[in-house]
């Protein structure tokens, strides 16, 4: 990105998406975000290759998800292109895929959009994951995903950013709801159940930004699957080598701090 910032976008004021991009080596941020995310950093060295850890998560996740027939995704919270994005793993999958991307930030829309050149299969839609009413409404939403046959909805890396006034267990649960039966929720989410002090002062840090960070227990976090049935190995430290599902063949070298600092799981709806 120039350090040019869009319409509407105040580059002095830190901000998530563009930080994990920035811990992530992507070039989508401005120095605002860096300089807090060398804060964090600073604290957290694990974080950069726990955020690399999530990505590959992810594509595993896809994969898997894939595998069990489901060809339809809602990427809740899907921050800025990466490598390997859910709709490219999910084409190479099952390539009568689909996939809507939702996320509430203007930058990642813009970006987002520019990335996907096919309308028939992939949508990059701006709105606010806290909103459900709004997001199953959506007119793209809608138009791609039909939710009378399983979907796969994936909230990685994201609820931690919404803090507990906003009742993530009500509208996690709202989605929950919306699903038939046969759909899986995909869920990573930073702990404070270890290295509390540490992950603690990064809260802090994200004060600053435009989002609140809010660690959670793995019994809150398992909480947000509801009646959902955990594929096993269940809720796990993740991601990381010992993350979900787990990948005997690609171990990443990771501080095991890292590895407890997170929960993964992925719910199936009876
Ligand atoms: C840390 S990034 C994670 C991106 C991706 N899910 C991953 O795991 O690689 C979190 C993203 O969630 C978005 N986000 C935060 N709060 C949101 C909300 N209430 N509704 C939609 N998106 C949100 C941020 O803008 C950011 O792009």
């Amino acid at each position: 990105m120039t350090e040019e910032a869009p319409q509407g976008v105040d580059p002095h004021i830190p901000n998530a998406a563009r930080m994990y991009d920035y811990f992530l080596g992507g070039k989508d941020n401005f120095k605002a975000d860096r300089d807090l995310g060398d804060m964090v950093l600073s604290v957290l060295p694990e974080v950069r290759d726990g955020t690399r850890e999530n990505r590959a998560m992810i594509g595993r996740l896809v994969r898997y998800l894939c595998e069990q027939g489901i060809t339809q995704f809602l990427d809740l919270g899907s921050g800025l292109p990466a490598q390997e994005n859910v709709h490219e793993v999910a084409l190479r999958h099952a390539p009568e895929a689909r996939v809507v991307y939702v996320d509430n930030d203007p930058v990642v829309a813009v970006h987002g959009r520019a990335l996907l050149a096919d309308p028939d299969r992939v949508a990059m839609v701006l709105a606010d994951m806290r909103r459900p009413e709004e997001v199953l409404s959506d007119p793209e939403v809608r138009g791609l995903l039909d939710f009378d046959r399983p979907v796969a909805v994936l909230m990685m890396f994201v609820l931690h950013l919404v803090p507990e006034e906003d009742d993530p267990q009500r509208f996690v649960a709202a989605y929950r709801d919306a699903l038939a039966p046969g759909s899986y929720l995909a869920i990573s989410h930073v702990t404070n159940d270890v290295a509390t002090e540490r992950v603690m002062q990064v809260s802090d840090f994200y004060r600053k930004a435009n989002a609140a960070f809010t660690p959670r227990s793995g019994g809150e976090i398992g909480a947000f699957f509801g009646d959902f049935e955990l594929i096993p190995p269940g809720l796990v430290n993740g991601p990381g080598p010992h993350g979900w599902p787990f990948d005997p063949d690609h171990p990443l070298p990771i501080d095991e701090d890292f590895a407890r600092m997170a929960y993964a799981g992925v719910g199936r709806k009876p």
